[in-house]
């Protein structure tokens, strides 16, 4: 059984042993802002976000707390959660590795690939890092470290191998035959030409500690913590139950959000085992870029990591999310700057999509005895703005399904700012003595355009849009996308009194709260 208008949609699950930052905030609202589209549009969507809590690297960090790594586990993952929840996140699941069903669902995968011939005991010797949970090749290396700069040691013990390069042909083959598989296409050519390069078989177990899931039949080694990670996807659709609802819904997923550096595990890695384990690769993994803060990367030595909650408080959530979005084209690095949250927050959201609802929405409680106008016949620069506000659906479509969520907004805020051209070219007030039935229709139209626009940005800006909506005396079963075909604003409904839904940002005086940054 598949369902038709479905959409499956990830975040990486991300380690336990940091805590969240601006990084993990990114890919987060990104597949939110999609999830939530796609649902607008009719689409029966699973939105899954959740944590990985074994490897090394975690079971080191808890140590260092003095505690257990699964209490550690337990506390980090609980504020992954509560980042989901600050930035209204709608996720759908939220896994974690050590949850049973996770468990199950990779012994299960293990088995099938060993039953299927893809793993054999073999002899590890090479270059591991810790910090990335990654093996490197001798001519990775750049002076001694891993390409990534983080530290490395030599490995040499018994692992299990996967026949990784039995797969080379097979995963040039699938991305020759889905050319949307990898997005974006600087980064698909990356993968291919790395694939074309010749594939080594990959060590998928690790004997030097004990913080995973066992390999079934030999305790002594505990499972490769991608291998473990990337069958999340799979563990919170029910695999192995290939048949239940779930998974034969949403599986093969529509698209895994990643981060640039995990690109190749996604890629290359995840479907070669989804395929050895007769599964089907994902249809699309999108890689999008890394932001350094005020120039800088983010580092602990630099002690410039920036928490959700903190940029939440300083400029509230939608504010954060339309920035994190609008700023860069997805796939790109970028500059995280107090001074450009700012620009974006007050030029974008308050002066043009802030005062052109607050200023009509205004007109029309004073003049229209707070109530949707009655129009009269649209003129022509009525019908033209009117036809700019229906045509965004359809533009923002494709966009959308290429991650160009910069884009995306780009297209929504033209509109915008032909309303407020409009505006001023009709000057409404002025009507107010000379002609009111035209004054009504322009406030209708306007009332009208904000509407679409309203339903439009929901999700970008989930509660500015609900606010505003509300305030258009929109019902909730009518703000999904198809109200967009299907209704207009009704002449004579009653509206609230009218309120500011983006605030200008004003920088408090005393030193050091003027911005996270
Ligand atoms: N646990 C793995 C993912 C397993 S998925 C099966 C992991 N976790 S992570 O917590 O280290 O990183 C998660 C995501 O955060 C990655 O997609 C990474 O790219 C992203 N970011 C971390 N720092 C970042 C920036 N400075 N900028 C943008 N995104 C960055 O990797």
């Amino acid at each position: 059984m598949t369902v038709e208008r479905r959409f499956f949609v990830t975040t990486p699950i991300y380690y336990v042993n940091d805590l969240p930052h601006l990084g993990h905030a990114y890919t987060t609202v990104a597949a939110d802002a999609l999830a939530r589209f796609m649902r607008l549009d009719g689409y029966r969507v699973k939105f899954l976000t959740g944590t990985d809590e074994h490897g090394q690297k975690v079971e080191t960090s808890a140590r260092a707390a003095g505690i257990s790594p699964q209490e550690f586990a337990d506390r980090i993952s609980a504020s992954f959660r509560a980042m989901a929840e600050l930035l209204a996140i709608s996720n759908d699941d939220f896994i974690r590795t050590t949850e049973p069903r996770h468990q199950r669902a990779v012994e299960a995968l293990w088995k099938e690939l060993e039953r299927r011939g893809e793993i054999y005991l073999g002899r590890f010797s090479g270059w591991y890092s810790v910090r990335d949970e990654a093996f490197y090749g001798e001519s990775e290396l750049m002076d001694g470290k891993a390409p990534t700069g983080a530290d490395v040691e030599w490995v040499e013990e018994e692992n299990y191998f996967f026949r990784l390069s039995n797969w080379q042909d097979k995963l040039l083959a699938y991305y020759d035959a889905n050319p949307e598989a990898i997005g974006p296409k600087s980064r698909r050519n990356e993968v291919v030409s790395f694939v074309k390069s010749g594939l080594n078989d990959l060590s998928i177990s690790r004997t030097g500690f004990s913080w995973g899931i066992p390999v079934p039949g030999n305790p002594r080694h505990v499972m490769y913590v991608w291998l473990d990670a990337l069958a999340n996807y799979v563990s919170a659709i029910g695999y192995p139950d290939t048949h239940s609802p779930d998974f034969s819904t949403f599986w093969p997923a529509d698209l895994h959000l990643v981060g640039k550096d995990i690109l190749r595990f996604h890629a290359v890695y995840w479907p070669a085992f989804l395929m050895a384990a007769g599964l089907q690769p994902p249809r699309r993994v999108f890689a999008h870029g890394w932001w350094t803060v005020e120039g800088q990367k983010m580092s602990k030595s630099l002690g410039n990591f920036i928490p959700p909650r903190r940029l939440e408080a300083t400029y509230g959530r939608d504010a954060l999310r339309y920035f994190l979005l609008r700023e860069l084209p997805f796939g790109s690095d970028g500059d995280f700057s107090h001074r450009a949250v700012v620009a974006r927050l007050n030029g974008d959201l308050a002066n043009d999509f802030g005062n052109l609802a607050q200023r009509a929405l205004a007109m029309i409680h004073r003049n229209c005895s707070a109530e949707v106008p009655q129009p009269h016949g649209f003129s022509e620069e009525d019908e033209a703005l009117l036809a700019a506000a229906r045509g965004l659906l359809p533009a923002l479509r494709p966009l959308m399904r290429e991650q160009a969520f910069h884009l995306a907004l780009e297209t929504i805020w033209r509109v915008v700012a032909e309303a407020n051209r409009y505006v001023d070219a009709m000057a409404p007030w002025a009507l107010l003595q000379s002609d009111r039935k035209r004054m009504e229709s322009v406030l209708y139209t306007l009332a009208e355009v904000i509407r679409r626009l309203a339903i439009i940005v929901q999700p970008f800006v989930p509660d500015a849009a609900g606010r505003l909506l509300d305030q258009l005396s929109v019902a909730p079963e009518a703000r999904a996308f198809a109200a967009l075909e299907e209704s207009f604003l009704v002449a004579g409904t009653p509206l609230p009194k009218p309120q500011g839904v983006f605030p200008r940002f004003v920088a408090k005086k005393e030193a050091g709260t003027e911005g996270p940054c």
